[in-house]
């Protein structure tokens, strides 16, 4: 008796559980092009209101792994490590992280993604950078990293094809704040990977997937869980998002952040460092790999690492070396934006909240991200923050300066931006950047 998708998508429908045939059913139907977008769609939304067992997970996971080859980074003495955020709006981490790790002697191969849903993707960022290759065959990414520390690629069509077609459909079909289909995507492209170690950013807040830091502290376990279980050395992090990261969100806006950072500079505007987050993040998730790549006995030891090798210049030189060897053409600059707009305060006091989500979505109407998934980006467009939360504004004050290549964008950003920020006659409590360290031994607050 063959299995019918309909069938599938009823059963999870009513909340019933699949055997493992079903879910390799749909995960090998999907790759192949048997079973269409439509179904498979129609049956992640079931997933959405009904939710996966963790057996249903860990077969998700392990079809996704097998829907493509799997590598392997032997490298002797070294231990590979990658970095995954579940994804935020500025959240531009990884392109600091990977020459700094790098730079510090532990392999990075890291295999990113593009933009989901309202958040940002390290691909459409790199491809600001004119002649930037993310699309490098598997044999010359492996070489890469071997041989000079680290490249950053996409998913290819070898490696997890399950997820490069599930992340899209989800991307364009509000099927993506499911815990067990952001595990099973995450963990399936990593462990195919072939690292020895992964550091997780698990982000909560407006901005993130997961709302609460209750939810993320339930999807950064089931992580920690699935990668202990096939042998990973693996560590999750959990921070806010209830403000976009740094000072600017989009692709070309979010390089620049990264490359002055990386030459040291900061961002001083009203007694506040609009890259301090950014920086702070950096370093510690950064610091984390260090430890599990074995470079660094603790934390502490394997920061002031990190914190040298930003003062020293290398890893500044790992990433135009990054640049180069995936193609980035010769003295390149990064694509300026035509035209730019400001939202002002509407009223005075203390910036109370950013729903930051809202600061995401005005990204896509501006083009930084995509609508549907065969969009083209605008990667000069983008949204420079100008405040932060808890800040004192004064009516008719800038809150943000956005960058677009079209005027006739500004109107559905403008008004998204107007509505995402709520100002108080007080400051709101801080929220820490980073709530917790999930690890082998437990949980780590503050
Ligand atoms: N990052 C991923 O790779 N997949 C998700 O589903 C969410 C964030």
């Amino acid at each position: 008796m063959s299995l019918l998708p309909a069938e599938l998508i009823r059963k999870k429908r009513r909340g019933e559980a699949h055997d493992r045939g079903e879910i390799e059913f749909l995960v090998r139907g999907f790759t192949s092009g048997e079973v269409p977008d439509y179904q498979m769609a129609a049956w992640l939304m079931a997933v959405c209101f009904r939710s996966l067992s963790s057996a249903e997970t860990a077969w998700l996971t392990e079809c996704m792994i097998h829907s493509g080859q799997t590598l392997e980074f032997k490298i002797p003495g070294k231990i590979a490590v990658d970095k995954h955020s579940t994804g935020g709006v500025g959240d531009k981490t990884s392109l600091i992280i990977a020459p700094l790790t790098a730079a510090a002697g532990v392999p990075v191969p890291m295999m990113a993604g593009r933009g989901l849903g309202h958040t940002g993707g390290t691909l459409d960022k790199l491809e600001a950078i004119p002649g930037f290759n993310v699309r490098l065959n598997l044999d010359a990414f492996k070489k890469l990293v071997v041989e000079t520390g680290t490249a950053i690629i996409g998913q290819t069509k070898e490696i997890c094809p399950a997820d490069l077609k599930l992340y899209a459909l989800r991307d364009v079909t509000a099927t993506i704040d499911s815990i067990p289909l952001i595990c099973a995507s995450i963990m399936s492209k990593k462990l195919a990977e072939g690292v020895g170690g992964l550091v997780l950013d698990v982000k909560f807040g407006s901005g993130a997937f997961m709302k609460t830091a209750q939810e993320a502290e339930v999807l950064a376990k089931t992580l920690v869980e699935i990668g202990r279980f096939h042998g990973l050395k693996i560590t999750a992090f959990l921070t806010s998002m209830e403000q976009p990261l740094g000072r600017f969100a989009g692709n070309s806006v979010e390089v620049q952040e990264c490359m002055d950072i990386l030459q040291g500079r900061t961002c001083e505007d009203g007694g506040v460092d609009f890259y301090a987050d950014t920086r702070e993040l950096s370093l510690r998730l950064a610091a984390a790999m260090l430890v599990l790549g074995g470079q660094a006995a603790d934390a502490q030891t394997a920061r002031a690492t990190c914190e040298e090798l930003l003062r020293s210049g290398a890893a500044w030189r790992k990433f135009r070396e990054i640049c180069e060897n995936q193609g980035a053409k010769p003295g390149w600059e990064l694509p300026r934006a035509g035209h730019e707009a400001v939202v002002t305060s509407p009223g005075s006091g203390y910036v109370a909240q950013i729903l930051c989500e809202e600061v995401g979505l005005a990204g896509i109407e501006l083009g930084a991200g995509r609508r549907r998934a065969e969009d083209e980006i605008d990667h000069a467009a983008g949204i420079e923050v100008l405040v932060k939360l808890g800040q004192k504004v004064e009516k008719g004050q800038p809150l943000f300066r956005l960058l677009a290549g079209r005027k006739d964008v500004f109107a559905g950003a403008t008004a998204r931006l107007a509505k995402s920020v709520r100002i108080g006659p007080k400051p709101p409590a801080p929220v820490p950047l980073i709530h917790a360290q999930i690890t082998e031994q437990g949980v780590f607050y503050g």
